[in-house]
């Protein structure tokens, strides 16, 4: 079964501002989807119409089968959804605030505490519960706002932006507990990023968006072969003629380039054709001196198709400054 079916999605804003530009894509149930672009890109957008709160002006969305437009009122019950912008009470704490939205969401009553209870405690929490979240940090706060998505057991889960402006520790504890509950309860997960090293180590299937449009689709290795896979030099002792002659034989190497004692292998998995690389120039003699692999990154890709590229150091600068102004507006 799919999870998301969006189809044809044309959103126009104002007077035929096109942020979502005709996109297209499928999210298996069970599965984590990156939806990956530049700020802009119409990844917010796209995830407003998902879950309801727009409507497009072409095409459809159906979540687990309904269509969001017709029938919003069931699609809301069955997602979570975690905003881009900080979602959280900070003069009340974290407790209170799962207590405060699960009252808005209707999660019965019976059963609240206990839910609430094993949430924090899930997401390691427990310490902080009774803090104003005010004085979280930004990890803390993703965290609470993730668990109150939970709370109502939703079979789609939806984060825009995750872990915009955390620190890499931050970063990870987020994603280990999302994985983790994954694992756990076989929920579905969609999530819009424009960090790529997050949608490669983390989803199972990635939608690449520029401009309000899909420009590839695919798990991470096949967007990465897209630019022709990983890059392997090796610094070696011996003839290059007879190098060039031996590795351009090898199944799965895609391109060579010797200069002196220097070459540089163009390769489309590392896993299976590296040994078999290393094997052949041992075995016919030739020392390697030197050696380093260089695996193709998703923003090669995206800067091979657009032109652009998805993000840079500035901008995560840019991102930590945003979160702590949103921390210390004190929601
Ligand atoms: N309410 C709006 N009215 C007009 N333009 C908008 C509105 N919301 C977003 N946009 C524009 O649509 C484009 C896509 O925005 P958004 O979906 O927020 O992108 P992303 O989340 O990928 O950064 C941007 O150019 C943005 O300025
Ligand atoms: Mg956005």
């Amino acid at each position: 079964m799919k999870a998301v079916e969006v189809r044809e999605v044309v959103k126009i804003y104002g007077r035929g501002f096109r942020a979502l530009d005709g996109v297209s894509l499928d999210v298996e149930e069970g599965s984590i989807h990156a939806l990956l672009g530049p700020n802009g890109a119409g990844k917010t957008t796209l995830i407003r119409i998902i879950t309801t709160q727009l409507n497009p002006n072409k095409g459809s969305v159906k979540v687990f089968g309904y269509d969001t437009v017709k029938d919003s009122s069931r699609v809301r019950k069955l997602i979570g959804y975690v905003p881009q912008e900080v979602s959280l009470w900070g003069d009340l704490s974290g407790y209170e605030n799962m207590l405060l939205y699960a009252r808005i969401y209707g999660v019965p009553k019976d059963v609240r505490s206990k839910r609430i209870e094993e949430l924090i405690d899930f997401m390691e929490l427990s310490e902080a519960a009774d803090k104003l979240v005010r004085n979280y940090s930004g990890g803390m706060i993703r965290r609470l706002e993730i668990a109150i998505a939970l709370m109502t057991r939703p079979r789609l889960l939806v984060l825009d932006e995750p872990t915009i402006g955390l620190d890499p520790r931050a970063r990870s504890l987020v994603w280990s507990k999302i994985s983790e509950f994954r694992r756990e309860s076989e929920i579905t997960v969609f999530f819009a990023t424009h960090y790529m090293d997050e949608a490669d180590k983390y989803a199972d299937s990635i939608s690449l968006l520029n401009q309000g449009n899909v420009v590839a689709q695919g798990t991470p290795n096949d967007l990465k072969n897209l630019v022709g896979g990983d890059k392997v030099s090796i610094v070696f002792k011996g003839s290059a003629d007879k190098v060039a002659e031996i590795v351009s034989t090898i199944p799965g190497v895609l391109a060579t380039d010797v200069k002196d004692d220097y070459l540089e292998l163009t390769i489309s998995d590392i896993a299976t054709t590296l040994p078999l690389v290393i094997e052949k120039l041992y075995g016919n003699g030739l020392a390697i001196r030197e050696f380093k692999v260089r695996e193709v990154s998703l923003d090669e890709v995206f800067i091979k198709l657009t032109g652009r590229r998805i993000s840079d150091e500035l901008g995560r600068i840019r991102d930590v400054m945003s979160m702590r102004r949103m921390i210390s507006r004190g929601r």
